[in-house]
């Protein structure tokens, strides 16, 4: 597999300079990745975590709503995708979740929200992050039914304005291009002893309270 043309399209030689004189991010890092279906919480979960323990905050889909919003050409193709419920293609948020670490040298640790959703995508972060000197601590599931999961997205339609939660049939196929494309990512931070499951239905403060024991246990191992 030709894999550096997943990290932006450079060319063998930009990369080893890259890895040769990019500055490394700080030694005490700690990188999360909040892990799980369409509406199992991330982003709820997101802003509690990083609020808490001061990592950046680094949501592809967020990334990509802000693109649309400015109607960039990037927004206008990746919308295309979105709007249909299909994952938008590797290169461009690999390019995305690289542009941003780049403009975050001094962070102390990146929360990953919707990112990685493929294996190539989880393969790359991993390069990506090798490069800083750095790797994924902690890969973290919210694991919800999937009525519970179309009830939420169904109810969070009715204000968010966002077209992929308005149709019933739209929110099902995020949900089988979930089981097909992004679960294989579980397996590959299970066989690398990072990934731990958290059940995602209860109070927002009571998977908060599970997430955080998760984090504080790994932190102090
Ligand atoms: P993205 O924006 O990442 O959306 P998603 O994964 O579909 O997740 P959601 O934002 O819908 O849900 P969430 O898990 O964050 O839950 P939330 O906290 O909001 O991606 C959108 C699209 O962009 C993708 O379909 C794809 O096209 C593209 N994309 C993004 N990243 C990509 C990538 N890496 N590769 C390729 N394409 C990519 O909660 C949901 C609702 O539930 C809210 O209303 C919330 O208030 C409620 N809620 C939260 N917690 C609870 C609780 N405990 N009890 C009851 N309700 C709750």
């Amino acid at each position: 597999m030709n894999y550096f043309k997943y990290i932006g399209g450079w060319p063998f030689y930009k990369i080893e300079y890259y890895i040769c004189h990019s500055p490394r991010l700080p030694a005490l890092m700690f990188n999360l990745i909040l892990f799980g279906p369409p509406g199992s919480g991330k982003g709820t979960q997101s802003e509690k975590l990083v609020d808490k323990y001061g990592m950046v905050h680094l949501s592809t889909g967020n990334l990509l709503r802000e693109e649309i919003a400015n109607r960039t050409p990037l927004g206008l193709e990746a919308k295309k995708f979105m709007d249909h419920g299909q994952l938008v293609p590797d290169e461009v948020v690999i390019g995305m979740i690289d542009s941003s670490i780049e403009h975050h040298k001094e962070a102390a640790g990146f929360l990953f929200d919707g990112f990685p959703r493929t294996v190539a995508q989880a393969q790359a972060l991993d390069k990506l992050l090798s490069f800083k000197g750095s790797e994924i601590d902690l890969v973290l599931a919210l694991e919800v039914s999937e009525e519970e999961l179309v009830h939420r997205l169904l109810n969070r339609g009715k204000t968010s304005g966002r077209p992929d939660d308005t149709n019933e049939s739209v929110i099902r196929k995020r949900l089988t291009v979930y089981s097909n494309e992004t679960s294989p990512v579980a397996d590959y931070y299970k066989k690398a002893h990072k990934f731990k499951a958290v059940a995602g239905e209860g109070s927002v403060n009571e998977i908060f309270a599970a997430l955080r024991q998760a984090v504080d246990m790994e932190m102090a191992s």
